[in-house]
């Protein structure tokens, strides 16, 4: 069984509105194994990373805060700058998904994957989904263009994409990374 797992971003971790869409996107595909890290409270430390490690694909999922990522996948990707171009990662497939009221929503997903893919992980197609409160509204009274607005059902298929990608064998290759600390200093006054 392949195992999946969901980084939750979300400052509000366990008790929030990415932490209910994880519940129920993790009932979808009963082939696979799920496990959910909520980040807010989770130190990126080794343990964290032994699971990344161990895991064969990846949710992103967060929230929309001021236009921006939730501040612990931010934390996430600075602190787990070390596996950039590592086989913990690399071509493993990532999805991603995005929640937010209105507005800002598209521009994390594509920002998010863009970062993702620099650092090893695999993109496939049609993987990241933005899903809003103004969309939850708007599908409750029946529209022809419902069939244009993401919603919760595109995870299933976003799950199936993972999931032809995670069983894909690729040797990618890696271009060479400075693995020295990368917050040491350059500037001088
Ligand atoms: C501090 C804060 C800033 C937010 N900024 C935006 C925003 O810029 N655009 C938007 O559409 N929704 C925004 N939202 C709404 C959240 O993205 C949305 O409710 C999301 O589902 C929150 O998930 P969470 O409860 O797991 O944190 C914001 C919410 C908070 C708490």
């Amino acid at each position: 069984m392949k195992k999946v797992l969901v980084l939750n971003g979300s400052p509000a971790g366990d008790k929030g509105n990415c932490a209910e869409f994880i519940k129920k996107i993790s009932k979808l595909d009963k082939s696979l194994k799920f496990e959910t890290v909520h980040l807010a409270k989770t130190a990126v430390n080794s343990t964290l990373k032994k699971k990344i490690a161990a895991s064969d694909g990846f949710i992103f999922v967060t929230g929309t805060y001021w236009d921006s990522w939730g501040s612990p996948m931010q934390k996430l990707l600075e602190q787990m700058t070390d596996l950039e171009a590592t086989p913990a990662i690399m071509g493993k497939p990532c999805a991603v998904m995005v929640l937010m009221h209105s507005v800002g929503g598209k521009s994390i997903l594509s920002r998010l994957q863009g970062v993702l893919n620099t650092m090893g992980f695999l993109i496939p197609p049609m993987s990241g989904m933005v899903y809003s409160l103004v969309s939850d509204i708007a599908l409750k009274s029946k529209t022809t263009h419902a069939k244009d607005f993401w919603q919760i059902e595109d995870a299933e298929l976003i799950l199936e994409n993972l999931k032809t990608a995670m069983h894909m064998e690729v040797d990618w290759t890696s271009w060479p990374v400075d693995k020295k600390d990368p917050s040491r200093k350059w500037m001088k006054a």
